[in-house]
């Protein structure tokens, strides 16, 4: 009923020939019957390439950002009918890292978000708190409030066009991965919140998926989780078989 998805972002660790070098490798160990949706996400200038050579191999590529105008004076940036124009299938929206690093609010990610949906692209919309906010238990407050001033602006969305990605900033990077059980208990908050706003059969329906230091022996206990719908792996991504032990563990 609900999408398993798992998807790896590789930020900006990998080159042309690595880039090339990690598919091929996925490729070989993956078995594309597995009903899982897997996506990968290089970096801009890669992703022409990488789009071609997942081609017909139900390998999904999504680019790590894009610009929330179609079209015009934008030096540097990258609109949607540019990827679309490379056959990428989808976007990473609202990454911590986007919003700590070049000022990414919540404003700029609704802009973003709207446009992405509004031209068809399939958008992966991450929200998650700081340490800080953990510590204090605002937890909760933090990713309800992430959600009202960006997804729940939308007044009616589609759970084939958007995928929500929970990721504790605390997560990231840090090797601390949240249990299963807090993962749990977020995602099921975040399903309720999109109920209350899109009623069920949306909300049973949008996937939810996990990110932050999944590693091949996390990822089967927090995936057994009933709301939870997959992973965003960063770091494990980078080694094909890690990322592809991560999609058996659905
Ligand atoms: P890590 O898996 O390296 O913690 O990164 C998670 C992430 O940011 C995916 O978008």
């Amino acid at each position: 009923m609900r999408k398993k998805i798992v998807a790896g972002n590789w930020k900006m660790n990998v080159d042309l020939n690595e880039s090339i070098d990690l598919i091929e490798s996925i490729k070989k160990i993956y078995d594309p019957s597995d009903d899982v949706e897997v996506c990968i996400a290089p970096s801009f200038p890669f992703l022409k390439e990488s789009s071609k050579l997942c081609q017909g191999e139900k390998i999904k590529v999504l680019a790590q950002n894009v610009n929330d105008n179609l079209k015009g004076a934008f030096t540097g940036e990258v609109s949607i009918d540019m990827l679309k124009s490379i056959n990428v299938d989808g976007v990473i929206l609202g990454h911590s890292e986007r919003r700590e690093h070049f000022n990414e609010d919540d404003d700029l990610l609704l802009r973003k978000l709207k446009v992405s949906l509004e031209n068809n692209i399939k958008v992966y919309f991450c929200i998650g708190e700081s340490f800080v906010d953990r510590e204090k238990n605002n937890h909760f407050e933090k990713v309800k409030n992430q959600l009202d001033k960006t997804v729940f602006k939308i007044d009616s969305i589609d759970p084939e066009n958007l995928v929500i990605a929970y990721e504790p900033i605390w997560a990231i990077g840090t090797g601390l991965t949240a249990s299963p059980e807090q993962a749990q208990e977020v995602h099921k908050y975040i399903r309720n919140l999109l109920r209350e706003r899109y009623g069920k059969k949306i909300s049973d329906k949008t996937s939810i998926i996990y990110g932050g230091s999944v590693k091949p022996n996390s990822a089967r206990d927090i995936f057994e989780k009933e709301d939870v719908d997959g992973g965003l792996i960063g770091g494990a991504s980078l080694s094909p078989q890690d990322f592809i032990d991560i999609v058996r563990s659905i």
